[in-house]
Formats: structure tokens, C-alpha cells, sequence
């Protein structure tokens, strides 16, 4: 696998799909059942915490009870094929990749698995509700826990590593995502800027940004990432 030396695949929503996780913009997807402005910004926090922590509660029962499936397993199978250095950028914030074998994923949108303290700002992982009236298990504060998810109106987590990765990548990969959030949208436009990197797009259908990838391929992730991983291994044998 020398072909490639340092690959970052960013994934959405479409990847955890075949494991029965909604998606956000599809017919059915989450979006379509609760307001934006209801459930994913910090002035619905402020409005109504319970409302907001109940949305996030069954997200996070739901994630439980599935299981990764088979384009997150090709992924875990690409990151320990090889030295290459393979990064999963994922704007999910299950924990599909990390249960599939990932090592090296970063979620840039925060984690379900994991809740913050608004007094102390440590981070705790979580398994089960949270609600008003849980206690930081760190300061003793109540009310004093929220999701650790980047609400909309709120900055990605590690953009700094993530423009570094971009800089560096020879292969962009991008899975299951509409194109129609930034900034993860616009990765593939710095990484055109640098001239360095193959690009391609597997999606159900074609992503709002279709036209900046070299490539692209369509259909279910589950079905096209195994293969397309397969291609990616045996182009660096000798
Ligand atoms: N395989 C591949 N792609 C799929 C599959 C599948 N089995 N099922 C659906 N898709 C595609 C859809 O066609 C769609 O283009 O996945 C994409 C999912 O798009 P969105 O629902 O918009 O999800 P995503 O791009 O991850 O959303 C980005 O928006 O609301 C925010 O914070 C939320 O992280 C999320 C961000």
C-alpha cells in the first residue's frame, strides 16, 4: 500500500445508515422530524434543556442497540493494512468506527457517548440519560451537563489537525454525506487548492459537491467501500 501515504476519509451520516442510525436530510431523516432550532443549537439548550437532553438521550439508546456494519468494518480493515496513515474524520457522532476497530477517528461534531459539564468543562463518557438532574460527576454542579455535540451554530472540534491532515492527504475519501455542511463541505475544495490528493465520493447519490471530486461512485456504502478499500490495498502491492 505505497501508493498512498497519508489518507483521510470523512464520513456522514449515509455510512451509519445500513446500520439502522437515521439519517439527517434523507426522506424519513431526522431533520424532517424535529426542528433544527428545537433540539441542535445552544439557544434551544437555554430554551428548553430537557426537551434538548430527551432528543439526545434516545439518539443515544438507539446507537447502543446497533451494530457497525460492513463500510466501517472496510475502513478498520484500510487503517491496519499497512503504515499508511489513515484518518477518519467523521462528522457522525456514533461510535460506529471506534466498534468496528478504528483507531485513529476524529469526531469533529462531538461524541453521543460522551456528556460536558458546563461549570468545569470536563468530559465524561455516557452511556445511559442525562438529564437536569444529573450531578457532574467531577465538580458536583446540577444542572451542569450537556451533550458533547457541536451544535449548530458552534465551532467543529480539532480544525487545527483536520487543516493539517488536509495539507498533508495524497487520497480524500468521502462517504456517506450530503455536502451541505461547513466546513466539512468545503474540505475537498482545500484539498483541490493543494493539488496533492486524489478525490472521491461514495454516496447513495450524488453529494451537493459532486463536481469538485475526481471520482465518484454510487450506491450503498456498505456494498462500495469494501471494494473500493480492496482497490485502494492491492494498488500499493508491488
Ligand atoms: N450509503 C451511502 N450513502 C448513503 C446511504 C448509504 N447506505 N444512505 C444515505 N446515504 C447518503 C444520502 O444520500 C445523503 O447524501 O448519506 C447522505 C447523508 O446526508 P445528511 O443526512 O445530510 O448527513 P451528513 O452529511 O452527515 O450531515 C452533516 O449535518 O445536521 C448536521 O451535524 C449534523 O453531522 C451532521 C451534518
Amino acid at each position: 500500500m505505497a501508493k498512498y501515504k497519508n489518507i483521510v476519509v470523512l464520513t456522514g451520516a449515509g455510512i451509519s445508515a445500513e446500520s439502522g442510525v437515521a439519517t439527517f436530510r434523507d426522506n424519513g431523516g431526522l431533520w424532517e422530524q424535529h426542528r433544527v432550532q428545537d433540539v441542535a443549537t445552544p439557544e434551544a439548550f437555554a430554551r428548553d434543556p430537557e426537551l434538548v437532553q430527551r432528543f439526545y438521550n434516545a439518539r443515544r439508546q438507539n446507537v447502543g442497540s446497533v451494530e457497525p456494519n460492513a463500510a466501517h468494518v472496510a475502513l478498520a480493515n484500510l487503517e491496519q493494512a499497512s503504515d499508511t496513515h489513515v484518518t477518519i474524520i467523521t462528522q457522525n457522532v456514533d461510535d460506529l468506527h471506534e466498534r468496528a476497530g478504528s483507531k485513529n477517528v476524529l469526531h469533529m461534531h462531538g461524541e453521543l457517548c460522551k456528556v460536558r459539564c458546563i461549570h468545569c468543562n470536563s468530559v465524561h463518557h455516557w452511556q445511559g440519560d442525562c438529564t437536569q438532574q444529573t450531578k457532574c460527576p467531577k465538580c458536583g454542579a446540577m444542572p451542569a451537563l450537556r451533550p458533547h455535540i457541536v451544535w449548530f451554530g458552534e465551532i467543529p472540534f480539532y480544525m487545527d489537525e483536520i487543516e493539517d491532515l488536509l495539507y498533508k492527504c495524497d487520497l480524500f475519501v468521502s462517504v456517506g454525506t450530503s455536502g451541505t455542511v461547513y466546513p466539512a463541505a468545503g474540505f475537498v475544495n482545500a484539498i483541490n487548492a493543494y493539488g496533492r490528493a486524489h478525490t472521491a465520493e461514495i454516496n447513495l447519490e450524488p453529494s451537493e459537491g459532486i463536481s469538485n471530486f475526481a471520482e465518484a461512485r454510487h450506491g450503498k456504502a456498505g456494498d462500495l467501500l469494501p471494494v473500493f478499500v480492496e482497490e485502494i490495498i492491492r494498488s500499493g502491492e508491488p
